[in-house]
């Protein structure tokens, strides 16, 4: 059985003030929802005062990014010993706007994936193509290339891997008002859970939750989670207002509750 992960990727959104006013309005919104996991992630200063906030609730607090070593003459990157030392717990790490705006490139998201683990955090790596690779049938070689960080030497001895994602986020989706549909995003999630299962393990691969990302908006939240391999999602722009990201949550568990009557979900 994997719960629903659902987390909110601030980006560079959201000051102290706002982030503070978010969680008074949105934590007595999502406090009587069961089944679900919900993350926030908000600008790196703000990671301190939001695992304060956020303490006697469920919720947990990610990281949009960590460096890939424990420390040294990294300018800008955040150590993940640091982040752990805070009490965040999870990291975001491949984001298609760090790919694509900040040039990190496939062995750098590998290494700060490892970096990452080794501190103990739990990390949703982002993955997805853009226009022009759909356009020219590439997008599940671009996907696989991409979980290509995922290969053996990743993992450390002993790895739960209920504390990885692997997050579907079609670059053309993302902050453009344009959902995939939910037969879309299964194609890419199917294919992701046969990568995994081939890759990493076939226990592995039943456990790590694969979410959807790309202008999700509380209308699109069930659909999208009703489908068989999307088992959460990666909300942006719809996760900065806490009514609206609150009906998100609440919409993308209306499906799991439904899923956990489907034995045949999980074959
Ligand atoms: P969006 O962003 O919901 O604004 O499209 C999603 C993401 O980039 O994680």
């Amino acid at each position: 059985m994997r719960t629903p992960l659902i987390a909110a990727n601030w980006k560079m959104n959201l000051g102290a003030a706002d982030a503070q006013k978010f969680i008074s309005a949105f934590v007595p919104k999502v406090e009587g929802i069961r089944g679900v996991q919900v993350l926030l992630a908000p600008q790196a200063p703000l990671l301190p005062q939001l695992v304060s906030a956020v303490k006697s609730t469920p919720i947990q607090v990610a990281a949009q990014n960590c460096g890939a070593d424990k420390s040294g003459a990294y300018t800008g990157d955040v150590s993940p010993v640091l982040l752990h030392e805070l009490g965040v717990k999870w990291v975001i790490l491949g984001h298609s706007e760090r790919r694509h705006v900040f040039g990190e490139t496939d062995s750098l998201i590998q290494a700060r994936l490892k970096a990452a683990l080794k501190e103990t955090l739990s990390a949703i790596l982002c993955v997805g193509e853009t226009l022009e690779e759909r356009k020219k049938g590439e997008t599940l070689k671009v996907v696989a290339r991409q979980l290509g960080a995922l290969q053996s030497g990743t993992w450390v001895e002993g790895y739960d891997f209920k504390n990885f994602a692997v997050a579907y986020e079609p670059v053309w989706a993302i902050g453009t008002g344009e959902t995939a549909t939910p037969a879309q995003a299964q194609e890419v999630h199917h294919f992701i859970r046969g990568w995994l299962t081939e890759n990493v393990g076939e226990g592995e691969a039943q456990v790590i939750r694969i979410q959807y990302g790309g202008s999700v908006k509380p209308d699109s939240a069930e659909a999208l989670m009703s489908e068989k391999d999307v088992d959460g999602l990666l909300v942006g722009s719809a996760s900065l207002k806490p009514e609206v990201f609150a009906e998100i949550v609440q919409n993308a568990v209306k499906s799991g509750s439904d899923w956990k009557n489907d034995k045949d979900r999980f074959k």
